[in-house]
């Protein structure tokens, strides 16, 4: 295996130089590169790091001295001192200043910058794999124990994952015996999720319980379970306590220069422009970014059911604020002066199990079989569209057909309005809460606004633009073979003309939801974490290393991951390789390209997905990192097509356009106006004080309480709170990240002292201690075993400070606030590295557990037009953007294909644009500039003034 790991990484991530060095060290550049090179060869002779043997020995994303000094010189070895990861400060791993300069050739340097990033990033993502899978469903015992003399990670069915007697389905994939999925159940997409994975039918599906990436021992640290957590805590945190709407007041609240320009983010009457609510921009990514995501979240999680949460109504704070460490009530002064509101009430989250978990033992330790509390995930987990398409039976009854062609979704067209039209208003017959009336008809409702309506309304034409297509080919060759088959019928050839309006239904459904799984991969989170290491390694992990350019070594590579592990009784030791041999052929498609691939053999259809021994399902922690309201503006800054785009007419406030009221803002303006304007307009940074006021002060008529008002900010933290989620000191520690000893670790030491940057982050360092708090320390008190102090010893109450001193209540620092603080980020990220790890591991799984998006893409299940759809963005071949963006030749990107086919009237906008998030009027320069530059033809707009 190890010549195997050798040849990927070497020869494609890893090319090193290897030179003579001079005597002298002079401190030329020229001596300086040859010192680097030097330290190259040392780091290639020491070969590669061993993968951690235990929880506390992980790699912390702390490389050695000479291995920083190999991929970053200087630079590179000078912030290893820091908690935060190392790659960010290799050469070629941020803009053009991140090269070296008058060196011989910074393009070696740049290699060795930037494959040194992929490499640490592969192995987060291998001890990622390996230490921080926690299934809620009872498997986790047999994950570590392992089973039938199967070591645990090699383990692929469960008897958990099968369906329950009682299942409408349960008798058709083999009821109490052995239970594998067939027929129609394998053929598409189901509405629950069922049958994704044909041996393990429940996986996925909705209702199934949220799984954990921490140790279950460490979950719900304020109930004090174990000795660890009371040390880490003591005593000091419970579900309000610090009071969670004091801490959004003090420490999420957009600072407003003119307040009543912004009116609570209602802005002002007539959506006059002169309205204004400050924020803080990110300029490389746009507020179609900040919809995408939320778009997204809906079709991959909810706690909710219907749009609410469970009874009794609870507090949810405005009661008290730490005055010397004590928490003390407020005052009416204190909280008119806070602006939070007492008398606010919400409903509680809904508890699928809170019975006391099992315990077991396993190598001298006793351990939970499940977290004390779990939750369970009203969507399907699958990236299947089902925001879409619906994930239980009444979501479904929301989604309209189109009845003079039931393959399409239901648009109506607008009266002298041009294209395709809009999806139908909710009418009297369709399952819906109160809230949601006068909005548009769709599976999955909530928190709706005009961001959400512009995707709803753009994938409904795309669904019906893919059936156009098909029916337009189908016409001109009707006895053509489709690719399409029935797995209970699979020699019979299905030819254009046969394929019904519910199987083409189905196909656009599957080629939507990949085509959705793409822009996310390859176009949304390159922007997101803009720089070429993330955008190497997330083509990577789509296209795989080598690209689509050579289908001979990439189909070589692909059959040494589905057959070197996927059929290994030894997976167990080979599983923490399989990442990296995955992103060799790409894990989209992988176990696809099998020599006589047969829909009816179960191994064919299943063969190319991979658990690692745990059923997939979203993890409560990945959850916590979307909460991501600071993206939100308060304010849309709506711009119109047929005038001068880069005028601003009107300033709309988002709460304007929530639930119903979106409608009419959508249809008055249109889509192409929404477009033009969201491109354009930056998002919110995730940073601290930086929350929509409009999220803070959202009126919920919904709830019955005195004031129907939320602090969603607030919020975040007391739904954490009530799902268990470790406090970020102890979250970073999990997903071996290196624990901080103070709020100062929240100053970015990149910045010179006295900097105003600096001087904004030690403020909030003081905000942070006001409002977490300090205590006296106890050395005796060990407060983790994920982790060990340098020298090898327990990690205890002082954190390395003397015993007896006045430490930070660092612990106690709820998950959100820390990662919202982190300002010490590589180039480009518009997350934090604690948000980015949760991503790397769960971002993966979320493609290599699912069939149709590895073994299951054929034109079996998506037709063969459907198979080119996806791979070229659309009908007919790739198109090529002209010239090299960032260095790289690149197809025409999947979203901008969609908007131009669907909104053609954006085309002209979006003809410079290469990254549909990235701020349309943006200039991106060169080499991932983050310059807050207009194009030339945007030199007239008001948003680069400002
Ligand atoms: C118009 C904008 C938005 C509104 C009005 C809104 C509103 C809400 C509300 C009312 C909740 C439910 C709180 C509860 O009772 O637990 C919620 C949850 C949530 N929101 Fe938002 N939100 C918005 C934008 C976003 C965006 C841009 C994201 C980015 C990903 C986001 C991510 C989340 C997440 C992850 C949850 C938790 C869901 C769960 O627990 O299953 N929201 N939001």
């Amino acid at each position: 295996m190890k010549s195997h790991l050798s040849l990927v990484l070497c020869g494609l991530l890893f090319p090193l130089a290897l030179a003579a060095v001079p005597a002298d060290d002079t401190p030329s550049p020229k001596k300086q590169e040859a010192a680097e090179i030097l330290a190259c060869a040392k780091v290639a002779a020491a070969g590669f790091l061993p993968v951690a043997s235990t929880r506390d020995q992980r790699f912390e994303g702390k490389v050695a001295e000479v291995t920083a000094f190999c991929r970053g010189g200087q630079n590179a070895v000078q912030f290893r001192i820091t908690p935060w990861v190392d790659f960010s400060n290799y050469w070629g791993t941020g803009d053009l200043s991140s090269l070296p300069s008058g060196f011989l050739s910074p393009k070696t340097a740049q290699i060795n910058g930037v494959a040194g990033a992929l490499l640490d990033l592969e192995y987060k993502r291998i001890e990622l794999i390996k230490f921080n899978l926690f299934d809620n469903n009872g498997t986790f015992q047999d994950y570590l124990s392992g089973r039938g003399g199967l070591m645990g990670a090699a383990i692929k069915t469960w008897p958990q994952m099968r369906l329950p007697q009682g299942d409408p389905n349960y008798l058709a994939v083999g009821g109490a015996g052995e239970q594998i999925c067939k027929g129609d159940l394998i053929r598409f997409r189901t509405l629950t999720g069922i049958c994704n994975d044909i041996r393990n039918p429940l996986m996925g599906s909705n209702g199934t319980p949220f799984a954990r990436n921490v140790e279950f021992e460490t979950t719900f640290p304020d109930l004090e379970q174990t000795q660890l957590t009371k040390n880490r805590h003591g005593g000091r945190i419970n579900l309000l306590t610090p009071d969670p709407q004091v801490v959004s007041r003090k420490l999420f609240t957009r600072v407003q220069s003119n307040p009543g320009a912004c009116n609570l983010g209602f802005g002002l009457p007539n959506n006059s422009p002169e309205a204004n609510c400050d924020y803080q921009k990110a300029p490389f990514f746009n507020v179609l970014a900040a919809f995408w995501i939320q778009f997204m979240t809906h079709d991959w999680f909810s706690h909710m059911e219907e749009g609410h949460n469970a009874p009794p109504m609870m507090d949810i704070g405005c009661k008290t604020q730490k005055v010397n460490n004590v928490e003390t009530p407020l005052t009416p002064d204190q909280i008119e002066k806070l602006g939070c509101r007492p008398a606010d009430r919400v409903d509680t989250t809904y508890v699928q199990q809170d019975s006391p978990p099992g315990q077991f033992s396993a190598g001298g330790r006793t351990y939970l079989t499940r977290a004390p509390k779990t939750f369970s995930n009203d969507n399907t987990a699958w990236w299947d569209a089902s925001q879409l398409y619906g994930f239980d039976e009444i979501s479904v009854k929301r989604v309209k057909r189109d009845p003079k062609d039931p393959a399409k979704m239901l648009l109506e067209p607008m009266a002298g309005v041009p294209g395709p039209g809009y999806l139908p208003v909710l009418s009297a017959g369709d399952p819906m809460q109160p809230q949601w009336a006068g909005q548009e008809s769709v599976a999955f409702p909530d928190n709706w606004s005009v961001g959400l309506s512009f995707y709803h309304n753009l994938f409904a034409r795309e669904h019906n633009s893919f059936v156009d297509e098909f029916r337009r080919q189908a016409a001109l060759k009707p006895e053509a073979d489709s690719g399409l088959r029935n797995p209970s019928d699979p020699s019979r050839v299905i030819r254009n003309q046969d394929v019904t309006p519910e199987e083409l239904f189905q196909v656009a459904r599957l080629v939507v939801a990949a085509e959705i799984a793409k822009i996310h991969t390859i176009e949304w989170t390159t922007q997101l974490l803009y720089g070429e290491p993330l955008y190497k390694g997330m083509n990577a992990n789509w296209n795989g290393l080598i690209g689509t350019g050579d289908p001979d070594v990439s189909n070589a590579l692909a059959d040494v991951v589905v057959h070197g592990f996927g059929k290994s009784k030894n997976a167990a030791a080979e599983s923490q390789w399989y990442s990296v041999f995955a992103s060799g052929p790409g894990i989209f498609g992988l176990g696809s390209q099998v020599p006589n691939y047969n829909i009816a053999n179960p191994n064919d259809v299943n063969g190319g997905v991979n658990h690692f021994g745990s059923p997939f399902n979203f993890p409560e922690e990945f959850v916590t990192v979307y909460r991501l309201h600071a993206l939100m503006p308060d304010l849309l800054e709506y711009r119109e097509l047929n005038k001068d785009p880069n005028q601003i007419v009107q300033k709309v406030a988002v709460i304007e356009t929530f639930e119903g009221k979106a409608t009419d803002a959508m249809r008055s303006r249109g889509m192409a106006n929404w477009g033009l304007s969201m491109g354009r307009q930056r998002l919110g940074l995730l940073t601290l004080h930086n929350q929509p006021q409009f999220l803070q002060n959202i009126k919920l008529p919904r709830l019955d309480t005195p004031t129907q008002q939320i602090d969603i900010a607030a919020l975040d933290l007391i739904r954490d709170r009530e799902h268990g989620v470790p406090r970020f000191n102890e979250f970073r520690r999990q997903y071996g990240l290196r624990q901080m000893t103070s709020y100062n670790d929240f100053v970015d030491q990149h910045l010179p002292p006295g900097s105003p940057a600096r001087q904004q982050q030690e403020a909030y360092v003081s905000e942070l201690r006001e409002v977490y708090g300090t205590h006296v320390c106890d050395a005796s008190k060990v407060i983790t075993d994920a982790q060990r102090n340098a020298d090898g010893s327990l990690i205890n109450d002082c954190l390395g400070h003397p015993n007896g001193s006045v430490v930070d209540n660092i612990e106690d620092v709820d998950t959100v606030v820390g990662w919202l603080a982190e300002t010490t980020r590589p180039h480009g990220f518009a997350i934090s590295e604690t948000q980015f790890v949760v991503f790397i591991l769960n971002a993966s799984r979320r493609l290599y557990s699912d069939r149709f998006f590895t073994s299951s893409f054929r034109p079996e299940f998506y037709t063969q037009l459907g198979i080119d759809w996806v791979n070229h963005n659309g009908p007919g071949p790739e198109m090529m953007e002209a010239g090299m963006p960032n260095g790289h030749q690149q197809p025409v990107s999947p979203l901008k294909r969609i908007l131009m086919r669907n909104i053609p009237e954006l085309t002209p906008q979006l003809q410079p644009v290469i990254n549909v998030f990235d701020p349309w009027g943006r200039d991106r320069g060169q080499y991932y500039s983050l310059d807050w530059t207009p194009r030339p033809e945007a030199g007239s707009d008001p948003a680069f003034k400002q």
